[in-house]
């Protein structure tokens, strides 16, 4: 799914000079890899490795079930 830039989208953990703005889910079964740069390549990835400054908030104090239950649900939209 494309980003695109303005100045208050978020900024990115390995390109700290770009920002990019909150990309639609929808249909993001079909739009792999994820992220701007596709560094994730399934959304269990996504979800657990490429967020490395939490950007999306405390997904490391989930179960691994429940971010397999998150994963699932944001493939069903
Ligand atoms: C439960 C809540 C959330 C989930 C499950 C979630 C999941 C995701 C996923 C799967 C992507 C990759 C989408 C793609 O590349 O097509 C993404 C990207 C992104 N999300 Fe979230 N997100 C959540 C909440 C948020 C919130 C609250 C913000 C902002 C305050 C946010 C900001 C972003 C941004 C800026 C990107 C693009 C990053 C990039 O391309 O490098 N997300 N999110």
């Amino acid at each position: 799914m494309t980003s695109s830039l303005t100045p208050f989208s978020l900024t990115s953990s390995n390109e700290p000079s770009a920002r990019y703005d909150t990309p639609s889910l929808v249909e993001a079964y079909r739009t792999a890899p994820y992220y701007h740069d596709g560094r994730a390549v399934t959304m269990m990835e996504a979800l657990t490795e490429h967020d490395p400054e939490r950007l999306h908030g405390k997904l490391k104090d989930l179960t691994r079930k429940e971010i397999e239950d998150l994963s699932a649900y944001v493939l069903s939209l």
